[in-house]
């Protein structure tokens, strides 16, 4: 049975108002014969910031977001006050105990459905709400059409914010005080860039930090088309720089917190995790893409038969290049950790979406190098006759820990 419009509104007022029984609400869509709302959806959750318990508002009008964070109280009965003024025609509203949606009538009259939330919903917590939340980067957000990325390309930035998500706190903290950087090296279309900035960066401004990104490139083009729709999507603290990875200076004199490489070319992951290194940056993640130096080295090293057990493995170029590439990450894990990261290698993404799906995932500790790393690092690198590129780009720092 429809209601008047806004009696129905303030029956949703006490519900988005209470940080303790708000799950989320989202409003959206227009009201018939209306100018459209400013946003094209807002979505509403309580969140507990450092500074105590706040309503965030995030809005959406195309590729364009913006977050808005209101202390529980007076502030937030503002914000509530100004979103349930605009001329949204749905919303829907998700409490620990019920879901009640609100649809706007051709007449302007309101139908009210209100339901009990299930016993799984329930069960499940906040998270079974909301199925985007499955994934921390929303994969119907706007801005990767924009950009062109396919599924793949959203699902691999999806994993691989992931893995940055539990290191954020420890970050934010560091920064606490001064704003947070992030680089990403080799950004290409930026993808990860802007998706990476905008999920930190929602995270920071909980904190009551800001987040500069800087993507950096080669190449100008994609670049400048970055920077562009960096622009217009109103992406705040986001900006790109056309260079190679070796000579980028992202934040000048100062040094990045987190640093990022998704399939870099080649050497270029090298260049990326050399620039991290010798930073001292405290977070890096780098998936890397093709691995063609280490795989060179090898066929030289082996056309002579010898007594290793090496040829056969290298013998059929498809083995060489899969061999290679695991030797190559390892030796890149292995410099990391003797340069004080520690370092794992994990599969960031399922196969089925790139079979470029390793992940070195390395954390600042500034630990001295162990002697039996070092030891294992110089039996590698003599069985196998190699001298990987991470090695010769940070040769004093790597001759400094092998005692050469
Ligand atoms: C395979 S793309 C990956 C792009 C992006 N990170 C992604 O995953 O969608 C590699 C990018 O690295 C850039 N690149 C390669 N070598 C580079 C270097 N030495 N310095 C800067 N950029 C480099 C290329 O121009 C290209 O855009």
């Amino acid at each position: 049975m429809p209601h008047p419009l806004t009696t129905a509104l303030e029956e949703l007022r006490p519900l988005l108002l209470d940080p303790d029984r708000l799950v989320r609400a989202v409003a959206a869509g227009r009201r018939r014969g209306q100018e459209p709302p400013e946003h094209e959806r807002v979505e509403l959750r309580p969140v507990a910031l450092r500074s105590g318990p706040h309503l965030q508002a995030v809005a959406r009008s195309g590729p364009r977001v913006s977050t808005r964070n209101a202390a529980v109280g007076e502030d937030a009965e503002r914000l509530v006050e100004e979103l349930l003024a605009l001329p949204f025609g749905n919303w829907h509203v998700e409490t620990a105990a019920e879901v009640v949606q609100l649809r706007v009538t051709k007449r302007g009259e309101a139908q009210l459905h209100r339901a009990a939330t299930s016993k799984r919903q329930v069960a499940a917590g906040p998270a079974a709400h909301d199925r985007a939340k499955q994934r921390l980067v929303d994969p119907a957000d706007p801005l990767f059409t924009v950009l062109g990325a396919g599924a793949d390309k959203r699902r691999q930035v999806d994993a691989f914010v992931r893995l940055l998500a539990p290191l954020a706190p420890k970050l934010l903290d560091g920064a606490a005080g001064r704003e947070l950087r992030m680089t990403d090296l080799g950004c290409g279309n930026a993808y990860l860039t802007f998706a990476a900035h905008r999920w930190l960066g929602e995270r920071a401004a909980e904190a009551g930090t800001a987040l500069r990104t800087v993507g950096v490139d080669v190449r100008e083009d994609v670049v400048a088309r970055s920077r562009e729709l960096a622009g217009s999507a109103g992406l705040a603290g986001l900006d790109f720089a056309t260079g190679t990875i070796a000579g980028a200076v992202p934040f000048g004199e100062e040094a990045p917190d987190v640093v990022l490489a998704l399939h870099a070319c080649d050497t270029a992951t090298d260049e990326a995790l050399a620039r991290a290194v010798r930073w001292g940056a405290p977070v890096v993640l780098a998936a890397p893409c093709c691995h063609h130096d280490v795989q060179r080295q090898l066929q030289g090293s082996f056309d002579a038969v010898d007594e290793s057990p090496a040829p056969p493995l290298v013998r059929h170029p498809i083995l060489r290049e899969r061999f290679a590439d695991v030797l190559t990450d390892s030796l890149r894990a292995l410099l990391l950790r003797l340069l004080g990261y520690r370092t794992d290698v994990v599969e960031f993404v399922d196969s089925r979406h790139t079979p470029r799906n390793a992940l070195l995932r390395a954390v600042r500790t500034g630990a001295p190098a162990r002697p039996e790393l070092v030891a294992e690092y110089r039996q590698l690198t003599a069985a196998w006759r190699v001298e990987p590129a991470l090695a010769r780009m940070l040769r004093p720092e790597v001759d400094a820990v092998l005692g050469a």
